[in-house]
């Protein structure tokens, strides 16, 4: 298919949610390769109520208690505050690109209308810090946080009328960043926030409709909302790229893409049945964002299955769509593995209302093993997945110490899951450690800690210290030409 060997050419982003083995160094990848991390303008920032920052519904979920821990974002790893020496940070480790992620509400308080100077200011200053010190600045435009200004107007991602706000607030993000970006993400895991967000009630705006959430919702629908709010993500997403393209592309030379979660899945068994839920799995979960976007319209599967309730694409909309990506960011934390179930009763993680049909799981219920793995991840499930992505179109561990072994085997065995794959022939550019520092977790709060430095937030002044795997990266990324096992560990 002419549209799938154009899609050869997308480039592949990946970002691991953390993180032994000799022989590779950082030579083996191509120069313009990029080793970074990544961090969330909600989970990093803090200073919620500062300077004219709006809210956004992730403050009206976490005020709401609705955290375990009943943490919130108010201080969270102070990067307000603190970016400045979190750069300097990033220096010493060699990074050589930082993803963040712009607060639309810092910038357009009430989502709509008048840009904030002091939130243009702060990501002037991060940019300008980034570029002075030569890390190539990857922006993502939106993590999760929808000012709730928006929430309450039309509910936000349900509306089609996110198209038009989120557009205009992409025009003035390029209009004033887009000289010193290189690359830029519009949605962070848009099946992830529908999923979270709409089906299992686990993220802001927390809505779910009985036996689907995982907490309790006062109001949401999981068999039709989150549907429609990957829809209008995907017609967002299509709109903001087109903007790029044909007002700033030629000028600013940066590039666009999406990211998404894309779990890796195995099959349970050889049964022909459970090799078939194992696609499905993966036509529902990336394959529902990623088919649109290249072909124009959703996988044939999700369409027989889902029926009515998943909207569709006009014939104006699956020309807007189509083709409009330059690159995708693959987040991948941890496999799966997958075993057919009869419609309606499939039970599993991630997926609106289970039309898919299979149970995907983390361990082989027969056995008792555990799939490749949680705590450790799977890279060579990544390897698996760029390959699968190359071909279809073209968290995992945390740890409280600073002697973080086993993400520092984690974060290893990723790049060389990416490097095996690059040797395969997949055009992987880009490696983002999630994250740079510990910060907020939309899913924990504070209880897990995921950054290459350790933030003590016992400690009002948020100090950061180097755990075992931002020195290991720092080795790793400064080895030119020394074998990876004689860094010191
Ligand atoms: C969800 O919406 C569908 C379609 O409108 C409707 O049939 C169903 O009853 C709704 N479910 C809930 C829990 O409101
Ligand atoms: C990478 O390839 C080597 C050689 O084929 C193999 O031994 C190793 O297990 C692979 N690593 C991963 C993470 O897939
Ligand atoms: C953190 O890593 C160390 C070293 O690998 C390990 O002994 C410890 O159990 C880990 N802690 C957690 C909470 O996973």
């Amino acid at each position: 298919m002419a549209a799938a060997a154009a899609f050869f050419c997308a480039l592949l982003f990946i970002s691991v949610q953390h993180g032994v083995l000799g022989g590779y160094t950082r030579n083996d990848f191509p120069a313009d390769f990029v080793f970074g991390a990544a961090t969330s303008a909600y989970q990093y920032e803090g200073a919620a109520a500062e300077d004219g920052r709006g809210a956004s519904i992730w403050d009206t979920f976490t005020h709401a208690g609705k955290m375990k821990d009943k943490s919130t974002g108010d201080v969270a790893s102070d990067g307000y505050h603190k970016y400045k020496g979190d750069v300097k940070l990033m220096t010493e480790t060699g990074l050589e690109a930082y993803r963040f992620s712009i607060s639309w509400s810092r910038l357009i308080p009430s989502g709509r209308g008048a840009v904030n100077q002091q939130g243009l200011k702060y990501y002037n200053n991060i940019i300008d810090e980034l570029t002075k010190r030569g890390i190539q600045v990857h922006v993502m435009l939106y993590h999760l946080d929808l000012p709730q200004a928006l929430e309450d107007e039309y509910a936000g991602w349900l509306s089609p009328r996110i198209v038009e706000d989120f557009t205009a607030y992409a025009d003035v993000c390029f209009r004033e960043f887009g000289d010193r970006v290189s690359h830029w993400t519009i949605l962070a895991e848009p099946n992830v926030a529908a999923l979270g967000g709409y089906d299992t009630g686990e993220f802001a705006p927390g809505r779910c409709s009985d036996p689907f959430g995982v907490t309790k919702c006062t109001v949401g629908n999981s068999s039709v909302e989150p549907y429609v709010a990957a829809h209008n993500m995907i017609l967002t997403h299509a709109a903001v790229v087109r903007l790029y393209r044909e007002k700033y592309q030629t000028l600013q030379k940066g590039i666009v893409g999406i990211n998404v979660l894309s779990l890796w899945s195995y099959p349970l068994t050889d049964s022909t049945a459970d090799l078939q839920a194992a696609q499905r799995y993966k036509d529902f979960t990336y394959g529902w964002i990623l088919h649109p976007l290249v072909f124009g319209d959703y996988p044939q599967v999700m369409k027989k299955a889902i029926g009515s309730r998943l909207p569709s694409f006009s014939k104006v909309q699956t020309e807007l769509v189509k083709g409009t990506l330059d690159f995708i960011g693959v987040n991948h934390y941890f496999s799966l593995y997958v075993s057919d179930l009869p419609l309606a009763k499939g039970v599993r993680d991630f997926i609106a209302d289970r039309s898919v049909s299979c149970r995907a799981s983390k361990t082989d219920p027969s056995s008792g093993q555990q799939a490749p793995t949680q705590s450790m991840g799977d890279p060579h499930g990544l390897q698996l997945m760029l390959q699968h992505l190359k071909e279809s179109y073209g968290k995992a561990s945390s740890n409280d110490s600073v002697d973080d072994t086993d993400r520092v085997d984690y974060i290893k065995g990723y790049i060389e899951g990416v490097l095996n794959a690059t040797r395969n022939g997949v055009n992987a550019r880009g490696y983002f450690a999630w994250s740079f520092v510990d910060m907020f977790e939309l899913l924990s709060g504070y209880q897990t800690r995921y950054g290459l430095y350790r933030v003590d937030f016992d400690d009002a002044a948020l100090p950061r210290r180097a755990k075992r795997s931002a020195r290991w990266y720092r080795d790793f990324l400064k080895s030119k030409r020394q074998p990876l096992q004689i860094a010191q560990l």
